[in-house]
């Protein structure tokens, strides 16, 4: 408990976990009332899985058609989202469906969380980027990740690719959470390394941002009686320790043996109670930053966080410092001077986002170095995430990382 805190917590309807729970989706769907449902998914799940068509046909023992989506691709762009609205519509025939399914990673689920909103009505995704109206009903939606991971099965947000913007986008309300998360850490087992470093460093980041986040009570609602982000407090911090925690015992290990259950079991927790505390805290300089590298380079959600992760937590070593050093115990670190301890978290951190193949300088990712003002100015530009990093000059904190993080250039504030 802290006596300033603001709390505001959101959450999926319920959250469904353990092996092999997909086999309860088909009657809960169907006690829940629905019949006619779309169920979005990517090549990989229909053609290489038996988890679509098992699904299909055991929901239409309990009497629910399904439309099968499953055009979805990594980082879904608003083009694609409206080219899958006048898909699904056309294969709909003109019959409302009641509910939208997404299996897979945060792409796909972001994918389904758009068409929950466009599909009633066939309007572009374009305008929904702007904001949700009240009277924008969209369809309740089921959300089943694959990866362990981006969270979305709790976050009120659809993260896009807009060709006309140079970051990427959000439609966001919470009415976009999921009525269920059901996660299945199963379907994680055939993640191959690649994405299983992606996904969990996602996880790391979205515990740790939202961990040292702006505090609720000074956040910035911006008159918002339902927001979807409000900072953290002592409800959200309880799951992001946690989830620090699962990422440290077991992100190594699911990346270097994917057949390990119990650590595949772990990330799939870490991912859930990350997002558990993220989906209400919010983010801020790590993924703001990500955003406008995403938008430079077009490499993966995951590695664009990696690369900027050490660089931000130096910058937070005098706001966040006894946080950091909290962190820094779950690491195992001896935290007698105090400095030396976050130093060396930054750079165990950053051993780590190594040992899993992402590279860890701007230069690595081949970003130019004359580029860089305009990616401080793109990142400065998602004021969302912009404005919860808990330091007194965001622009000039930005421009450090920024630079620090061109060479790789880390601790040097903290006597390195
Ligand atoms: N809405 C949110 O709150 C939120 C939060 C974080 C990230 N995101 C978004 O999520 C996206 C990244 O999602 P991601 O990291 O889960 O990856 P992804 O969904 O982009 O998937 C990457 C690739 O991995 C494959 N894949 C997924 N699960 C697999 C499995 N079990 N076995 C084999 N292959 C599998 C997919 O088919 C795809 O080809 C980004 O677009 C990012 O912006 C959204």
């Amino acid at each position: 408990m802290r006596v300033d805190d603001l709390v505001y917590f959101c959450a999926p309807g319920r959250l469904i976990i353990g092996a092999g729970a997909r086999a309860q989706l088909p009657p809960l769907v169907a006690r829940l009332g629905y019949r006619r449902g779309v169920l979005v998914t990517d090549t990989f799940f229909s053609e290489k899985t038996p988890w679509v068509a098992e699904y299909v046909e055991a929901a239409r023992a309990f009497g629910i058609e399904t439309v099968v989506f499953d055009g979805g691709a990594p980082d879904p762009t608003t083009t694609l989202c409206d080219s899958a609205t006048a898909a699904v519509r056309g294969s709909l025939n003109g019959s409302a469906p009641d509910h939208v399914i997404a299996l897979g990673g945060g792409s796909n689920i972001d994918l389904a969380k758009v068409l929950c909103l466009t599909l009633p009505t066939g309007r572009p995704t374009r305008d929904f980027v702007k904001g949700i109206s009240s009277s924008d009903r969209p369809l309740p939606f089921i959300a089943m990740p694959t990866t362990a991971g981006t969270g979305s099965e709790a976050t009120p947000g659809a993260i896009l690719v807009d060709p006309e913007n140079a970051t990427k986008v959000a439609v966001m309300d919470n009415s976009l959470r999921p009525q269920v998360a059901l996660i299945d850490p199963e379907f994680t087992y055939t993640c191959p390394p690649n994405v299983t470093a992606d996904a969990g460093i996602d996880a790391f980041t979205h515990a740790i941002e939202s961990y040292l986040t702006l505090d609720s009570s000074k956040f910035d609602r911006a008159g918002s009686v339902d927001p979807g982000y409000s900072g953290r407090s002592s409800l959200t911090m309880i799951f992001a320790r946690e989830a620090i925690s699962l990422c440290a015992r077991y992100l190594k290990r699911a990346y270097d043996d994917g057949a390990d259950i119990e650590a595949r079991t772990g990330m799939c927790y870490a991912s859930i109670y990350a997002a558990l505390s993220y989906g209400s805290a919010g983010l801020n300089a790590v993924h703001g930053i990500a955003y406008a590298i995403a938008g430079a380079t077009h490499r993966s959600h995951g590695t664009s966080n990696a690369v900027m992760l050490p660089y931000v937590l130096e910058e937070l070593s005098e706001t966040r410092g006894d946080e950091l050093l909290d962190v820094a115990r779950i690491f195992c670190i001896n935290v007698v001077d105090h400095q030396q301890a976050i130093r060396e978290l930054c750079h165990r951190i950053r051993s780590l986002i190594e040992a899993i193949g992402i590279p860890t300088t701007l230069e690595d990712l081949g970003i130019e170095k004359a580029s860089l003002p305009l990616l401080i100015n793109d990142a400065l530009g998602v004021t969302r995430l912009a404005k919860a990093f808990p330091v007194p000059d965001t622009k000039a904190a930005y421009a450090r990382i920024l630079n620090n993080a061109y060479h790789g250039d880390l601790g040097k504030s903290l006597g390195a």
